[in-house]
């Protein structure tokens, strides 16, 4: 039985119907229709719900619940847009959305109300009164309205009356609540239904036994880009393991230096984190999808997806960051440039788990990380550099430089490296550098943009950030 909280009501969902989204089940089989479904992608936000995850932060975060398949959230607490008013009064999102005339056709409201109730509770969390434009347009990245425009949206997020709100957390997630999601998420779970066979454990060591004895299931992060496969292109997920309720799996830690980032630590704790140890790289994930995305998507996953155009990759590529795999009675380690094989292919084999990625934060380098996408937000990149420099007076004395989108796999540029290994910063040859790192690699071809205009693309980026560093 896949079990879970509903607005303070607990579900007990029979496996057949294990297979379906959350959106699906909410709106057809609860009939709480006032979840929508627009894209079926994670790309409009129309979807979004809050949902707590009590082996994690204990607080509501906004995810898409079109791309989340029901036995993830078991063990968790969610609210719909049926969760917001309150003894017929509205909540202050919806409240404020109906004053500022933020809506027309209506169709993506209760999404915005949604996000803008998460919003509402982090300040009401953080005891703070005032949101400002940027902390509205941040929250509601996410969420796409065809016919009111962001102005008033963002209008209604900043004039929600906070103050006199009670906290959505308070007004459902009660000690006994608590408690009992704990008690749930303390037991395996295998769901076995006609289209499904998912497998839900409580530590790597019978993930593992799992996964020997079924080396074709599939190992699940928080599926945004299965969820989307199986939406849009057909795939069936007919058997995965999800890592949710492995404690040990949120773990992110920062051992005197040394970051190990759990298998199910999520984009949106992994950039809070960085705020305070790495700000370079927290700024390049301020343009990582939307919130909704960042609240779900791991960096492992990230990483494991193997994407040429993967955010993550050339960074931790250009961090000489590692990978700590097992499987059963066994544990390797193994270099990021080393993981990557072909395009989507990595080197985890049948029976393997990435347990965590390492990497050591850096001291006393120079760090650019930088992105170029056909929109700023909400969008993959097209291609991505990473530039970890260390200079000594003003000769470079090491260079770990990355890239993405210009081959099957994300690049270290070695030749590149060694070129600017022990020349001066300041009299750097641009054009030479440039025809060294074109040689490195052929890139793809593909929606996103030819051979040729990222060759272009990736020779202007590369002048410019060496430029600035001049
Ligand atoms: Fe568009 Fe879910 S329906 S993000
Ligand atoms: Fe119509 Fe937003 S009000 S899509």
């Amino acid at each position: 039985m896949i079990q879970f909280y509903l607005n303070g009501k607990l579900c007990e969902v029979d496996h057949f119907y294990s297979d379906l989204m959350l959106s699906d089940y909410i709106r057809k089989e609860l009939c709480l229709t006032g979840t929508k479904v627009v894209c079926a992608e994670g790309d409009c936000g129309a979807c979004t719900i809050l949902c707590l995850n009590p082996l994690k932060d204990n607080a509501f975060f906004a995810i898409n619940s079109c791309i989340t398949p029901l036995p993830t959230v078991h063990g968790m607490h969610i609210l719909t847009i049926e969760s917001l008013e309150n003894n017929d009064t509205l909540h202050p999102a919806q409240e404020s959305i109906l004053k500022n005339h933020a809506t027309q056709c209506g169709f993506c409201t209760p999404g915005f109300a949604m996000s803008l109730a998460g919003l509402c509770e982090k300040k009401i969390s953080k005891k703070e009164n005032i949101v400002s434009v940027k902390e509205c347009k941040n929250y509601l990245t996410g969420n796409l309205c065809r016919c009111t425009g962001l102005d008033s949206l963002v209008k209604a997020g900043q004039s929600m009356e906070i103050k006199r709100e009670t906290s959505l957390k308070e007004r459902y997630h009660t000690l006994s609540i608590e408690n009992e999601l704990l008690t749930i998420c303390s037991k395996d779970l295998l769901i076995e239904s006609e289209n499904l066979i998912c497998f839900i454990p409580t530590s790597y060591e019978k993930a593992l036994d799992f996964l020997a004895l079924n080396p074709d299931a599939i190992i699940m992060a928080n599926a945004t880009d299965l969820g989307v496969m199986q939406n849009k292109r057909n795939l069936k997920l007919k058997k995965f393991l999800s890592l949710h309720l492995i404690k040990e799996s949120y773990d992110l830690i920062n051992d005197h230096g040394l970051v190990k980032i759990g298998s199910k630590v999520s984009i949106n704790s992994f950039r809070n984190f960085l705020e305070v140890h790495c700000q370079e790289y927290a700024r390049y994930l301020n343009i990582f999808a939307s919130p909704q995305i960042k609240n779900s998507a791991t960096v492992v996953g990230n990483i494991a997806n193997a994407s040429p155009i993967g955010d993550n990759a050339p960074v931790l590529l250009s961090l000489d960051a590692e990978l700590e795999i097992i499987s059963n009675g066994q544990q390797r380690r193994e270099k990021l440039s080393d993981f990557f094989i072909n395009y989507k292919k990595t080197s985890l084999g049948q029976g393997e788990i990435i347990k965590n990625i390492q990497f050591n934060l850096p001291q006393n380098r120079i760090l650019k990380f930088v992105k170029s996408s056909v929109r700023k937000d909400l969008d993959i990149s097209t291609i991505n550099l990473a530039f970890n420099i260390k200079l000594s007076g003003e000769q470079v004395e090491d260079a770990l430089i990355a890239a993405g989108g210009v081959a099957p796999i994300p690049l270290r540029l070695k030749r590149t490296e060694n070129f600017l290994i022990g020349t001066d910063i300041s009299k750097i040859n641009l054009e030479d550098l440039c025809e060294i790192a074109l040689k490195e690699f052929e890139p793809i071809s593909d929606i996103r943009g030819s051979s040729s205009y990222r060759r272009v693309l990736f020779k202007n980026k590369l002048k410019r950030t060496l430029g600035e560093l001049r």
